[in-house]
C-alpha cells in the first residue's frame, strides 16, 4: 500500500485531506522536528512514495544523503513552504522525484508584513516599543522633532524591489495606497532574467499600477531606492547579494526590508551599515543561522533595526491553505497525476 511520509502534523485542516485520500500515512507523533534518522530511516521503506516535509526542520533537508536513502519508489518531495533553496531539486528530478511547493496562497500574508516592517522601520516602532518597555518613556516626552522617522508619503519616493514576483507586486499594490498622490513614486525592480521584451513587460507593470515601473541593474537598485524590499529566491546568484559594496551605493536615509532568505543578506556588513549610517534602517523578517539566533546576536543590539521571527506567512487561514497544498501535491504525485504546484527549474 502506497504510502505518504508526513514529517510534522499538517494542522487538522490538511491531515484531514491526507486521511480521506485513503493512503496510507506515517506520521512524525511528535510536535517537533523528528530526528535525522527517523526520515531517513522511513523514507527507505519502499512503500513510502511522497514526504510532506518542512523547509524550517534540518532533520527534512531534501540533499544527494536524503534522496540516496530513499527508495526508488520516492515520486514526490512536498514542502510547505514556497521557498525551495533546502531542496535539491536538479537531483531529485534526476531520479525521477517530483518536487511540489505551495506558491500562491501565502502571497497576500507575506504582501502584509512586509508593509508593516517597511512602516515600522520607517517609523522607528522597534526602537519606540523598546524605549516604552524599557521605562525610557519619562527621559523622551512629546516634543517636535523627538522619536521621529519617515515618511511614506514623502514626495520622490523611489521604492525598489529585488526580486519582483507575485509577492513583490501584491506589497507594492498595498504600499502605493500610502504614498504621495500627486508625486507618485518611482517603482524600480532588479530581477535575475532580463527579457527580450523587457520595455513592454514595465509598461504593462507601468500600466497595471498607475505609477512608472522600470527593471533596472543591481547598481541602480542599490543608488535610488529609499525603500528597498529583497523578496527573491535564495540561491548561489542571490546568495550575499546585498553585501559590502552594494551598502555603500546605498543612501543614507534608505532602509532595507527583508522577507525573502536571511543569507541574501549579509549579516556583517548589515550590521557595519547600520552602525556606521551607511544606511538608515533595516526590518528583517530573517536572518542567517536562524531559527538559532540568540540574545547575543550583534544584529539585536542595533536599535535601528527590527528582526522578527520569519513571520510572513504565519496567520492561521495562510497557514492552512499552504498545509492543504502540501497535502495534495503529495497526494496527486502518488496517484500518478500532476501536481498542484510543482517546482519547475
Ligand atoms: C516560504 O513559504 O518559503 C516561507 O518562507 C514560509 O513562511
Amino acid at each position: 500500500m502506497p504510502k505518504i511520509l508526513v514529517t510534522r502534523h499538517l494542522g487538522q485542516q490538511a491531515m484531514t485531506v491526507l486521511e480521506q485520500s485513503g493512503l496510507d500515512l506515517i506520521v512524525n507523533p511528535e510536535d517537533a522536528a523528528p530526528s535525522r534518522d527517523w526520515v531517513l530511516g522511513h523514507l527507505a521503506n519502499p512503500e513510502v512514495q511522497a514526504i510532506c516535509l518542512m523547509h524550517s526542520q534540518p532533520s527534512d533537508k531534501v540533499d544527494e544523503q536524503l534522496l540516496d536513502a530513499a527508495s526508488p519508489n520516492l515520486r514526490c518531495v512536498s514542502t510547505f513552504s514556497v521557498g525551495y533553496d533546502h531542496i535539491n531539486v536538479k537531483a531529485a528530478n534526476a531520479r525521477g522525484v517530483k518536487v511540489g511547493h505551495t506558491p500562491g496562497v501565502l502571497d497576500d500574508a507575506v504582501a502584509d508584513l512586509t508593509v508593516m516592517l517597511v512602516l515600522m522601520t520607517l517609523r522607528r516602532v522597534g526602537e519606540s516599543i523598546q524605549l516604552v518597555r524599557s521605562g525610557g518613556w519619562p527621559q523622551l516626552p512629546w516634543a517636535p522633532f523627538v522619536n521621529c522617522g519617515q515618511s511614506i508619503s514623502h514626495p520622490s519616493l523611489t521604492i525598489g524591489f529585488l526580486g519582483f514576483g507575485r509577492i513583490s507586486q501584491a506589497a507594492l499594490e498595498r504600499l502605493l495606497v500610502f504614498t504621495n498622490k500627486t508625486d507618485r513614486p518611482q517603482i524600480i525592480y532588479n530581477s535575475s532574467r532580463r527579457r527580450d521584451n523587457q520595455d513592454t513587460i514595465d509598461a504593462d507593470f507601468s500600466k497595471r499600477y498607475g505609477v512608472d515601473v522600470k527593471r533596472v541593474e543591481k547598481e541602480e537598485l542599490a543608488a535610488k531606492s529609499d525603500i528597498l524590499i529583497v523578496l527573491c529566491d535564495l540561491n548561489p546568484s542571490t546568495k550575499d547579494l546585498v553585501n559590502k559594496s552594494f551598502f555603500e551605493q546605498m543612501k543614507e536615509s534608505a532602509i532595507l526590508v527583508n522577507v525573502a532568505r536571511g543569507p541574501i543578506v549579509n549579516s556583517e556588513d548589515l550590521h557595519e551599515a547600520l552602525t556606521t549610517g551607511q544606511i538608515w534602517g533595516a526590518g528583517l523578517d530573517v536572518l542567517t543561522g536562524e531559527p538559532n539566533i540568540t540574545a547575543d546576536h550583534p544584529l539585536l543590539h542595533v536599535k535601528n533595526c527590527l528582526v522578527l521571527p520569519h513571520l510572513g506567512s504565519a496567520d492561521y487561514d495562510t497557514r492552512n491553505k499552504m498545509a492543504e497544498l502540501c497535502a495534495r501535491n503529495a497526494i496527486a504525485a502518488v496517484r500518478g497525476d500532476e501536481l498542484l504546484a510543482e517546482v519547475k527549474l
